[in-house]
């Protein structure tokens, strides 16, 4: 098979990721797509640096070795802690990660407050302290670890009092102190949009990184003249660590959500 035609793999801690996958789709209809979650380990995000960056190693190894042509790395978490490690290993691969998006937002709001909401581990990380310390001069950005917020997506759970009442706790002071725009520094927090937007009101600007993902993704195989040469609507196969219909279920139902 040629190259050009090998499907893009998209790699998560679970679920989360399909909210650049999504955008790609969009992006990219006529690619073939193979999207693999590890819900069986997540939440990635408590987890030591060094683990996560094992765990990722592990599951890649027989996804790339059955034929891909690009790694997408749809999670902040794995890429702050196995971008570097995954490079290395598949030097010939073209392999994207995921940051928070906190470049354009301070470019859309210079000298305002931004929040960045994502892992504890992400918010750690150097990928962000380097991100923070380069454009703090040019907003205040604030970090606000969510643990536990990941699982409700896991559970399929985007609405209602459970999710709700925990995000009004995290968002709760920042209705007196208000922030300009929050920055959804993880992949599954897209998928808790509208959630958030019925707490923080229609003022707050929230951005996440996925279409500048689904672009870098373009570009790269453009480059590398392997976009696909076919004009048909590519396939999306879900895989899963976890050994249960109900998760490839939920993987489809994300997939095709509205998006508030
Ligand atoms: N989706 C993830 C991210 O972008 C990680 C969630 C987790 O496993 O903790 O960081």
């Amino acid at each position: 098979m040629e190259r050009s035609e090998l499907p893009v793999l998209f790699f998560d801690s679970g679920v989360g990721g399909i909210s650049i996958l999504r955008r790609s789709v969009r992006l990219l209809p006529c690619e073939d797509y193979l999207y693999f979650g590890d819900s069986l380990h997540a939440p990635y995000g408590v987890r030591s640096l060094g683990e996560v960056r094992e765990l990722c190693l592990n599951a890649l190894e027989p996804l790339i070795a059955r034929g891909v042509k690009a790694l997408v790395v749809a999670c902040n978490t794995a890429t702050s802690a196995a971008i570097g490690a995954l490079r290395e290993r598949y030097p010939d691969l073209i392999v994207i990660g995921t940051e928070p998006a906190i470049k354009p937002a301070v470019e859309r709001h210079e000298g305002g407050r931004i929040l960045v909401m994502a892992t504890p581990m992400t918010l750690k990380e150097e990928k962000f302290l380097a991100l923070q310390a380069q454009y703090q001069p040019r907003a205040e950005i604030i970090p606000l670890p969510c643990p536990g917020l990941m699982e409700f997506v896991e559970q399929g759970v985007t609405s209602g009092g459970a999710v709700e009442g925990y995000l009004l706790d995290k968002l709760e002071p920042y209705r007196n102190v208000p922030v300009s725009a929050i920055v959804l520094g993880c992949t599954h927090y897209p998928f808790l949009t509208g959630a958030i937007r019925r707490i923080v009101g229609r003022h707050v600007e929230i951005i996440d990184g996925a279409d500048g993902v689904a672009q870098q993704l373009r570009s790269r195989l453009a480059a590398e003249n392997l976009l696909s040469a076919r004009t048909e609507p590519g396939r999306v196969a879900f895989e899963n660590s976890l050994d249960q219909p109900e998760i490839l279920e939920l993987c489809r139902t994300l997939l095709n959500a509205p998006e508030e």
